[in-house]
C-alpha cells in the first residue's frame, strides 16, 4: 500500500510538472531582437531535462513498486556491474554534449560582433546605468576607473582627441535605432552587476577591472526595462534602466541632445 501510494506521488509529480510547464504563463516575453537562437537553446534545455525528469520519477515509481519489500525476500548485493555503468556513462556524455554544444554555438556568435555594429559603451554602478557613444570618429576615448571623479564620472583621459566628441548619457535611458546591429562594451565602476534585457534576450556582466561585450540588432520599436540581473548591494532592486527602441531620425534628434564630452557641458554632471 505504502509503495503504491509514494509510486502514485511520483508520478504525479511528473505528470503535474508536464502541464505545468503547458499552461505556465511565466514563459518568453515577446521577442524585440534577432536572438531567437537564444529562446532555440533554451527549448532545448527544457525539452532533454524534461524528458529526463519524467523519465527518472517514472522509473523510481515503477522500481519502488516492482521491488517493494516482501516478506521472506531478500534484495540482491551486486556492487559492480560494468555494462550498466559504461552504458550510463555514454548516455550522461551524449547528454552534456547535447545540453552544452548548441548554446556554445550562439554565445560565440552573441561575442562575435558584424563589423557594422553601431558601438555603444555601458557602465554599470551601484545603483544606476550610463551610456557613452563613441561620436562621430567611431572610438571610445580611454577611460580609466583611476580618473572617476565627480566631473568626469566615466573616468575619460581629456588628454584623449578620440575622447572630445565623445557622447555621454547620464540618465538610465538608452536610446537605440530600430534594425542597426550594436555592439555593447561593458564595464562597472564598483561591483558586479549584470546588464539584462529580457525582451531582446540579451544579458552579461559588467566585471570591475573589465571590459566585456556583446551584440544585438533591435528589431521593434518600444520601450524596453534593463534590470540589473546580478545582486549588487542593498539598491540593486533600483538599478533599473529604459531601452528606447525608435526610428533613425528620432534617435539622431535625441542623441543630438546629450552631452559631449570635450563640450563645457560634458564636463560635469
Ligand atoms: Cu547592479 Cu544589481
Amino acid at each position: 500500500m505504502q509503495a503504491v501510494l509514494i509510486a502514485g506521488a511520483l508520478v504525479l509529480i511528473a505528470v503535474g510538472a508536464v502541464i505545468f510547464t503547458l499552461v505556465t504563463p511565466w514563459w518568453f516575453t515577446p521577442q524585440a531582437s534577432n536572438w531567437g537562437e537564444i529562446d532555440s537553446t533554451l527549448l532545448l534545455t527544457i525539452w532533454i531535462t524534461g524528458i529526463a525528469f519524467v523519465l527518472v520519477n517514472l522509473f523510481v515509481a515503477y522500481t519502488v513498486i516492482r521491488y517493494r519489500h516482501r516478506e521472506g525476500q531478500r534484495a540482491e548485493y551486486l556492487p559492480e556491474h560494468k555494462r550498466l555503468e559504461w552504458g550510463l556513462i555514454a548516455l550522461t556524455t551524449v547528454g552534456v554534449i547535447v545540453l552544452l554544444a548548441p548554446g556554445l554555438f550562439v554565445y560565440s556568435r552573441f561575442i562575435t560582433p558584424p563589423e557594422e555594429a553601431m558601438l555603444v559603451e555601458v557602465v554599470g554602478e551601484q545603483w544606476r546605468w550610463t551610456f557613452r557613444f563613441p561620436g562621430p570618429d567611431g572610438v571610445l576615448g580611454e577611460a580609466d576607473p583611476q580618473r572617476i571623479s565627480f566631473e568626469n564620472p566615466f573616468g575619460i583621459d581629456p588628454d584623449d582627441p578620440y575622447a572630445q566628441d565623445d557622447v555621454l548619457v547620464l540618465g538610465n535611458e538608452l536610446h537605440l535605432p530600430v534594425g542597426v546591429p550594436v555592439k555593447l562594451q561593458l564595464r562597472a565602476k564598483d561591483v558586479l552587476h549584470s546588464f539584462y534585457v529580457p525582451q531582446f534576450r540579451v544579458k552579461m556582466d559588467t566585471v570591475p577591472g573589465m571590459v566585456t561585450h556583446l551584440w544585438f540588432t533591435p528589431t521593434e520599436v518600444g520601450r524596453y526595462e534593463i534590470a540589473c540581473a546580478e545582486y549588487c548591494g542593498i539598491g540593486h532592486h533600483t538599478m533599473r534602466g529604459v531601452v528606447v527602441v525608435e526610428d533613425e531620425e528620432s534617435f539622431r534628434q535625441w542623441l543630438a541632445t546629450q552631452p559631449i564630452f570635450g563640450s563645457p557641458a560634458g564636463r560635469s554632471e
